[in-house]
């Protein structure tokens, strides 16, 4: 297994261009289900977990083709799926398990075919997340569900059907599982209390280019009036929020000045405006933001509190933590959106950070210096948390597992080597992931 070894101390001082939203790619993926046309993605992030989604649709008869180079200066990367056929409509367990987004191929599966055998997620470790919400709108949608030894057992043999569906709370997985059906639906589907997070209108305007009917894109409720088939089209898939956000916030944290490119300042307010009142200088550009932080000055401890979009995103969560680490005074987190998403916090304490959890909250009070450590990575955002707080501390950090971090983080250790930061990749023995 892979680690990545972080000298701390430098500043960073330069570009990083942001990738392509993993959250959107997947999804996306899933769309080229819908379709005996070509679907071309441009903007594509080359990751682990899109990797591992390609891999499944091409069991399920997908031909998926590369194109493009890819440079650390934003390179044209793009993938063509064409689902001219669909030749298998078993999602296996290994192939689901490894990454939880492979689950929403089940709606479309069942839209194109009218039956899908899927495996039940497994995905990061961030308390329970059941997946309920998703088989109760398709089975609003008129689909039969039967759970048998862990695969989800589903037919729709007459066709789904158009249906109102409120969701109980706000999911984003359940609401752009139930678009991905309802676009080939009969009749017209109505989705309450969606899920508004911009990868979800990056979704909805990507099969509207394809031809389907969505109103309310971007809103919490959407009307999806379903069509008899889908064209192709080509997408460019939406600059990933959370990178960016993770980039501005190592910025913050080792000081100096960083242009995020390729971006949308947009996508990160609710955390360039923590950054703000905590004591960073963000600049919003045409195509992302500039961070600047004169590293002399402590930054200010602010608190935050994870909401559904266009509030604080859980997944930045982490990453901010490790930002009060070393901020003056205390700083209380409240995570609402996933219950046991702080196991970054005690690996952040092996580094000299101190923080106390409890109850969905915790509480960090900022110290002078971090120290050096060997820590290990539990989820993908809570890696990246790691890596931001090797940044200034003293002495080498090295982080293991650094597979979690591959799910997400396109070529990592080179948008931040590029900038000054000290940072190596120590190739493991082990390249099972
Ligand atoms: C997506 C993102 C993830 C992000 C999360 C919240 C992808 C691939 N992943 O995850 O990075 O952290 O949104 O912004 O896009 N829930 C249920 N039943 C369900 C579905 C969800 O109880 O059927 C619960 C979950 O356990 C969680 C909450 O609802 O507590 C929100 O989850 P959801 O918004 O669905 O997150 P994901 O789509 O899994």
């Amino acid at each position: 297994m892979d680690s990545i070894a972080i000298q701390g101390g430098a500043r960073l001082n330069g570009t990083i261009p942001v990738s392509g939203a993993k959250n959107s790619a997947l999804k996306l993926m899933a769309a080229s289900i819908l379709t005996d046309q070509p679907l071309r993605l441009t903007n594509m992030p080359r990751l682990a977990d899109t990797k591992f989604l390609g891999r499944l649709l091409r069991e399920l008869g997908v031909e998926v083709a590369e194109n493009g180079h890819t440079e650390v200066g934003g390179g044209e990367q793009e993938t063509l799926f064409h689902a001219a056929r669909i030749t298998s409509t078993f999602a296996p367990y290994d192939l689901v398990r490894q990454m939880r987004a492979s689950f929403n191929v089940l709606g479309p599966l069942l839209a194109r075919t009218g039956e899908a055998r899927v495996s039940l997620p497994g995905g990061c470790t961030i308390g329970a997340r059941p997946v309920d919400l998703h088989l109760q709108a398709l089975t609003a949608m008129g689909v039969e569900i039967e759970l048998d030894e862990g695969y989800v057992i589903a037919r729709a043999p007459k066709g789904l059907k158009g249906a109102e569906i409120e969701f109980p709370f706000v999911s984003v997985g359940a609401t752009e599982h139930a678009l991905l059906a309802a676009v080939l639906a009969d009749g017209t589907t109505v989705l309450k209390k969606a899920a508004r997070e911009p990868e979800i209108g990056d979704l909805a305007r990507c099969l509207v280019a394809m031809g389907a009917k969505v109103e309310g894109i971007d809103t919490d409720e959407l009307v999806i009036t379903g069509v008899g088939s889908l064209g192709g089209a080509t997408w460019s898939v939406i600059p990933d929020r959370i990178e960016m956000g993770s980039y501005a916030v190592a910025a913050a944290m080792a000081g100096g000045e960083v242009r995020l490119t390729r971006g949308r300042a947009d996508l990160i307010q609710a955390l360039t405006d923590k950054m703000v009142e905590a004591g960073v200088e963000v600049t919003p550009t045409d195509d992302g933001v500039i961070v600047k932080r004169d590293p002399a000055r402590r930054l200010k401890a602010v608190n935050v509190a994870t909401e559904v979009y266009p509030g604080f995103a859980t997944d930045l969560q982490a990453q901010f933590m490790a930002l009060m680490t070393t901020a003056d005074g205390e700083s209380v987190i409240h995570e609402n959106i996933f219950e046991n998403r702080f196991m970054h916090a005690p690996e952040l304490g092996r580094l000299g950070a101190d923080i106390h959890v409890h109850a969905g909250e915790a509480v960090v009070k900022g110290v002078e210096v971090l120290h050096g450590a060997q820590v290990m990575a539990t989820d993908l955002r809570a890696s990246v948390s790691l890596v931001i707080a090797g940044l200034v501390a003293e002495g080498e950090t090295t982080v293991g597992r650094v597979y979690h971090l591959d799910r997400g983080f396109e070529r990592l250790e080179e948008k931040l080597g590029a900038c000054g930061a000290q940072i190596r990749r120590i190739k493991g023995e082990d390249h099972d992931h």
